[in-house]
């Protein structure tokens, strides 16, 4: 990376708080040293110029933002690796074609290198690319694997130039994660949960069906609409409601219990199906069944 792009200047702040990490304590008085950065802006401009997407500039510097693209874009490669294909069809400056990258795949991942696939860069509805800066500066620093994808072939991240990145100063680090954070969405990538992009719906049970009236002593229940706000697995349990005549429930730690009514109707009883994710929230549901059986 070429450090003439970015000048900085120090000045001495009394008193004044400013950003972790930028200043540091002197006895007395207070006086700390707060780093301003000023960006190339030639560089600034190219960089916006040549972003292949829409950029999301709120609560950004937009100075940074088009830095950022200027060292994702212009000198990083990081489209090679991590846009699959690298290139819109008919836009394969390999094949001599006038440069196109395709906006439905731009930093999504997907290529693979044998045993590595690249990851999705861009920013999931849960946060940005490995989760926050601090996150991101050790993965370009030490090349550290966070997502723990191949454990058994090595913890840290292959193919991926960290190697060379890590000597970047923290002014470009910071810049190329305030560009992957103003990118839009896009699914896909190794291990990444569908619908990504979608804000996270909070963990909901469904028992059905709702309103039964019925002869037969025995009837199946159906609660396979639930949904893990994570997308993960639910485990399910099935019980009488309170207040509600028992019912023997087969099958309770499933999502299709089978209920049977001891007494002789007609009778309601209502059937409670409590759903847990992973994270251990639960949700519940309820199911109105007339027995009329006898
Ligand atoms: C030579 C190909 C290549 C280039 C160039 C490249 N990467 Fe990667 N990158 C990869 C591969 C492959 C992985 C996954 C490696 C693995 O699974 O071990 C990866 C992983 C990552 C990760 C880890 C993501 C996560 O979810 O843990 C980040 C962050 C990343 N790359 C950022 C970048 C950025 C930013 C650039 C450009 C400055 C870049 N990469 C350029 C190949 C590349």
């Amino acid at each position: 990376m070429n450090t003439n792009h970015v000048r900085t200047f120090a000045a001495l702040v009394a008193g004044a708080v400013v950003a972790a990490g930028a200043w540091s304590l002197v006895n007395t008085p207070a006086v700390q040293a707060q780093t301003a950065v000023v960006y190339d802006a030639a560089s600034v401009k190219k960089g916006l110029d040549i972003a292949p997407v829409a950029l999301d500039f709120t609560g950004k510097d937009k100075n940074q933002v088009g830095y950022g693209s200027y060292l994702v874009n212009a000198i990083g490669g990081c489209n090679d690796c991590h846009t699959n294909p690298s290139y819109k069809a008919g836009g394969d400056p390999f094949r001599g074609q006038a440069k196109v990258i395709d906006k439905a795949t731009y930093l999504a991942g997907g290529n693979v290198f044998g045993p590595f696939t690249s990851r999705n860069l861009t920013p999931s509805a849960q946060g940005p690319v490995t989760g926050s800066l601090a996150n991101f500066k050790q993965v370009f620093k030490t090349g550290v694997d966070l997502r723990k994808l191949h454990p058994q072939i090595s913890p840290l991240l292959q193919v991926m130039p960290w190697t060379v990145y890590q000597d970047m100063n923290d002014v470009e680090v910071e810049a190329i994660f305030a560009y992957l954070s103003s990118i839009p969405c896009l699914e896909g990538g190794p291990e990444e949960k569908p619908n990504r992009c979608a804000p996270a719906t909070p963990t909901s049970a469904s028992a059905k069906p709702k309103n039964i009236t019925t002869e037969a002593f025995q009837i199946g229940l159906d609660g396979t609409g639930s949904v893990a706000s994570d997308g993960g697995k639910l485990t399910y349990k099935w019980t009488s409601a309170k207040g509600s005549p028992v019912a023997t429930i087969m099958f309770a730690d499933t999502d299709k219990p089978v209920v049977q009514f001891n007494t002789r109707g007609p009778i309601d009883y209502v059937i409670e199906l409590a759903v847990t994710d992973a994270k251990g929230t639960t949700a519940t549901d309820t199911v109105s069944v007339k027995y009329v059986g006898r």
